[in-house]
C-alpha cells in the first residue's frame, strides 16, 4: 500500500505544558524514531510551544486542536495560521465533533478552515463522523458524505493529497463503545470512493483515513487491519505513554 500509516494523538483539554513534555518525553523513550508510521500529538494550544520544543529532532509531528480561518483581527479567543506556524505544527484537527456539537461549528465554517489551513502550508485532519440516532436510522453514509463533500468543497486535486479525513463515529468517542472492523471499513471505503468521485481514484488513493472512537491497543490491529483504514485519532489512549506507543507498534506491524 502507498499509505503510511497515521497515528495522531488528540490530547483535547488535558495537560498542562510541562505535563504535555512529559507525555512528549516518555513517547519519544518508546517509539524511538519512526520511519514506517506517521506520528503526530496535538495538545493544547498553550503547550505547543513547549511541546514543540520537546519534539525538535524527533520524527514525531506536531498538530493543532483547531484554528480560526481569519489572518488576524478582531477575534477574540481565536487562533491564526500564523500563530500556529510559530511552532512548525504540521496538522491541524477540524470539525471535531465536539467542536460541531459544543461550539456549534458547522460544515461552512470548517470548509473555510480547511483552505485556510492549506493554504498556509499545513494538513487538516478532518473529522466526520454520524451520531447514535443518525446510525440507528440508516443515515450514517447520509451524513458522512454531507460532511465530508462540503468539508472539502473548493478544494483541488494537488490540496487534496494532503489532507487526511478521520472517520469518528460520535457514539464511540470516549464511550469506550468502537466500531467493529467491518462498520469502520465500510464507512472508510464509502469516504474513499466520495474522494475518488470528486477527485480521481489516483488522488483518492494516497489520502489517510484514520479511524477515531475508542481506539485502543487491544482493538487497534483488528481495525488496522482493514484496507482503508490507515491510522487513528487517538483521544483517551493517547494520554498514556504506554497505550500510544503500543498504537504505534500496531500501525507498524499492520498489513
Ligand atoms: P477517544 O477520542 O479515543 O477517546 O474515543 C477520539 C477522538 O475524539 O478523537
Amino acid at each position: 500500500m502507498s499509505r503510511k500509516y497515521f497515528i495522531a494523538g488528540n490530547w483535547k483539554m488535558n495537560k498542562t505544558a510541562a505535563e504535555a513534555v512529559a507525555l512528549i518525553e516518555s513517547i519519544k523513550e518508546q517509539i524511538g524514531s519512526q520511519e514506517k508510521v506517521e506520528v503526530a500529538v496535538c495538545p493544547t494550544f498553550t503547550s505547543l510551544d513547549a511541546a514543540s520544543k520537546a519534539l525538535k529532532g524527533s520524527t514525531m509531528k506536531l498538530g493543532a486542536q483547531n484554528m480560526y480561518f481569519e489572518k488576524s483581527g478582531a477575534f477574540t479567543g481565536e487562533i491564526s495560521a500564523d500563530m500556529l506556524k510559530q511552532f512548525d505544527c504540521s496538522y491541524v484537527i477540524l470539525g471535531h465533533s465536539e467542536r460541531r456539537e459544543y461550539f456549534k461549528e458547522c460544515n461552512c465554517l470548517i470548509n473555510k478552515k480547511v483552505k485556510a489551513v492549506l493554504e498556509n502550508g499545513m494538513k487538516p485532519i478532518l473529522c466526520v463522523g454520524e451520531k447514535l440516532e443518525e446510525r440507528e436510522s440508516g443515515k450514517t453514509l447520509d451524513v458522512v458524505s454531507e460532511q465530508t463533500i462540503k468539508g472539502l468543497e473548493g478544494i483541488s486535486g494537488a490540496d487534496a493529497e494532503k489532507i487526511v479525513i478521520a472517520y469518528e463515529p460520535v457514539w464511540a468517542i470516549g464511550t469506550g463503545k468502537t466500531a467493529t472492523p467491518a462498520m469502520a471499513q465500510e464507512v472508510h471505503a464509502a469516504i474513499r470512493k466520495i474522494l475518488a468521485d470528486a477527485f480521481g481514484s489516483e488522488t483518492a488513493e494516497k489520502i489517510q483515513i484514520l479511524y477515531g472512537g475508542s481506539m485502543k491497543p487491544e482493538n487497534a490491529d483488528a481495525l488496522l487491519a482493514e484496507k482503508d483504514i490507515d491510522g487513528g485519532l487517538i483521544g483517551g489512549a493517547a494520554l498514556k505513554a504506554d497505550s500510544f506507543a503500543a498504537l504505534v507498534k500496531s500501525a507498524e506491524s499492520a498489513k
